[in-house]
């Protein structure tokens, strides 16, 4: 669900669309990793550990970068991603697993 009420769009902010549920909004300022981003704005990602190694909230990233903040443990860094440890460099598209 996209940001309801009044909405400034920042500069910094990051649109990120998540195929197969809706677009979401990713403010840097807001200090939050991206599947933190990704809850509080309604998309469903399965989680469990939030600390990049159960792989639990991996994604396909078809577009666009990220920057991990902590360690992780990923097959196939070049398709996938774990929102649990990272935030968003540039707009992103996804795929839920
Ligand atoms: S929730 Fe475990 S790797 Fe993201």
């Amino acid at each position: 669900m996209p940001p309801t009420g009044v909405f400034f769009w920042e500069k910094s902010m990051k649109k990120i669309t998540v195929v197969n549920q809706f677009d979401i909004y990713f403010a840097p300022e807001d200090h939050k990793s991206l599947l933190e981003a990704m809850e509080e704005q309604g998309v469903r990602i399965s989680n469990m550990c939030h600390d990049g190694f159960c792989n639990q909230c991996r994604c396909e990233i078809t577009e666009g970068e990220v920057e991990y903040f902590q360690d992780i443990i990923l097959s196939e860094p070049e398709k996938y991603i774990l929102p649990c440890s990272c935030i968003p460099k540039t707009d992103l598209t996804v795929i839920p697993d």
